[in-house]
């Protein structure tokens, strides 16, 4: 079977609002990286069909579905296994019902090639991922628009000006929060689900957080190692044992997407379910 870039390059017509060649090749390796013959696709943003008439090609097994929130008369006739349907991709409750009915048991690749727009892309994102497969790979194309200073959401890249010593760089830098480079950077946090959900992280005592603080004198760690059984009551504390405080979030890993890994590359963000 010949790659999606090969099969691309017989298509491909150039136009720019169609996908570079190059992201097929990156879908390739990311495919073949995870081991990943998918039978179930979902793509949004469908534009004139292109890429999913070459997704249709490489993949004839699979079923695919494609959405857009406008539809064109575009012939798919040679293209049994595409299903072409009008849907908005800020819609939850339309995108839920479709994947109950087409893909009941999950879904293995999904492309969002839509608007680009950071905060609509973010709501597919927290519509969709629920659905994909564990191993199973989720496209984010075009993150690249939040970095045009013409696009809706986007802010062009700016060196935020920090002081050199670490105590004093503020935790949060406000560059590109927002938008579809703030989108996919948010994502980041899903793949430290670990130390996300981690005790001290999501308990966050008052008596553990004045602890973790006063530890950073170093006179007073050296005072709490000259007593051992302070110094195992204060590590007590911080780790949570003996807490009579619940946690703030009654089961946090539930809401909390899990990814096995997230991948950058340029134009495309590619992550992958736990
Ligand atoms: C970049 S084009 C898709 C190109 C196509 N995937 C390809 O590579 O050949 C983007 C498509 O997303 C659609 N679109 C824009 N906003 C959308 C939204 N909110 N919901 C669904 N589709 C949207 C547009 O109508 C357009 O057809």
């Amino acid at each position: 079977m010949p790659s999606l870039v090969e099969i691309a390059r017989s298509f491909h017509s150039g136009n720019p609002v169609t996908k570079p060649l190059r992201y097929y090749e990156i879908y390739e390796r990311s495919l073949s990286e995870e081991g990943l013959q998918p039978q179930s696709i979902l793509e949004i943003g469908v534009y004139e069909g292109e890429s999913t008439k070459i997704l249709a090609s490489r993949f004839p097994s699979a079923r695919i579905v494609a959405l857009d929130l406008n539809l064109r008369d575009i012939d798919f006739s040679n293209y049994a296994n595409i299903t072409y349907l009008q849907c908005d991709q800020t819609d939850a409750s339309r995108i839920r019902g479709i994947l109950d009915e087409h893909f009941p048991n999950g879904v293995d690749f999904v492309i969002d090639d839509a608007s680009h727009i950071g905060h609509l892309s973010r709501l597919t994102f927290d519509c969709v991922f629920p659905y994909l497969k564990s191993g199973g790979l989720y496209v984010v194309e075009d993150w690249g628009t939040g970095y045009m200073e013409t696009w809706v959401d986007g802010r062009r890249f700016e060196h935020a000006k920090t002081a050199s010593s670490a105590a004093i760089i503020p935790k949060t830098i406000r560059s590109h929060d927002f938008g579809m480079v703030g989108f996919v950077k948010s994502l980041a946090d899903y793949t430290a689900v670990g130390d996300i959900t981690d005790t001290r992280a999501s308990r966050g005592s008052l008596l553990a957080r004045l602890i973790l603080s006063a530890a950073r004198f170093r006179s007073l760690t050296k005072l709490a190692n000259r007593f051992p059984r302070l110094k195992s009551w204060l590590i007590g504390r911080i780790n949570g044992s003996g807490e009579t405080t619940s946690s703030p979030v009654a089961n946090p890993r539930a809401d909390i997407p899990q990814l096995r890994s997230l991948k950058f590359f340029h134009g495309v963000c590619v992550a992958c379910k736990a």
